[in-house]
């Protein structure tokens, strides 16, 4: 296998908790909804609300770590056109991870309600509540999450054609070192 360099350390890690944070919280997000009125499924509600907040955090960290600091060079074989399709849809991931959590809040906020993360702090109320405009924010959240989830299968299918087929290293870029 083909030895390249690696992202950074922070890079990496960010990456990995993000990864699992977008999992938990599409999965919650999914379970949340088909549940009937209870306190659990407010409280879901909440924990939704959290995870996609820290996700929103966490992404704008890893974006400006991935601005200051070059990413590595990809493998030469992988030519122009992979590498142009491989950088087209990091960016469109980028988008839709800042997308998705915006989506929510401003419905949440639409509908009324505020974010008060970790129950602790208020977050800013940037929308007044507007019955008008809920009902497609909601939409919007939904339909992002639905693009989101066939490009992160894309994603990882890229990785692992990458790792098991090309086996030309790309995947030990983003591998944690312990
Ligand atoms: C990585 C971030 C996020 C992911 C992956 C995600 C994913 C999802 C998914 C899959 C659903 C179910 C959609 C459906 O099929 O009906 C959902 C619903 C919802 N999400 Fe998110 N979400 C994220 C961030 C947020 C944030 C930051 C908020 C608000 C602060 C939020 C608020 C909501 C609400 C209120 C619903 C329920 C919609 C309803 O009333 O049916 N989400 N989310």
């Amino acid at each position: 296998m083909a030895a390249t360099q690696r992202y950074s350390n922070f890079s990496i890690a960010l990456h990995w908790l993000i990864a699992v944070l977008i999992i938990i919280a599409f999965i919650l997000g999914n379970i949340m909804v088909d549940m009937r009125i209870s306190p659990t499924k407010l409280q879901y509600f909440s924990y939704h609300k959290w995870l996609g907040v820290t996700v929103l955090g966490f992404v704008a960290a890893r974006l400006i770590s991935r601005l200051l600091s070059k990413a590595p060079p990809y493998p030469e074989s992988m030519g122009k056109v992979q590498t142009q399709l491989a950088n087209g849809t990091h960016i469109l991931l980028y988008v839709l991870m800042f997308a998705v959590p915006l989506s929510g809040y401003f419905y949440t906020l639409a509908a009324g309600y505020p974010v008060v993360y970790l129950g602790l702090f208020e977050l800013p109320v940037l929308i007044a509540p507007n019955p008008e405009i809920k009902g497609t924010l909601k939409e919007l959240h939904e339909i992002l999450n639905k693009v989101m989830f066939v490009l992160v299968l894309l994603h990882v299918a890229a990785a692992l054609k990458h790792h098991f087929y090309d086996k030309d290293g790309l995947l030990n870029r983003m591998r944690p070192r312990f």
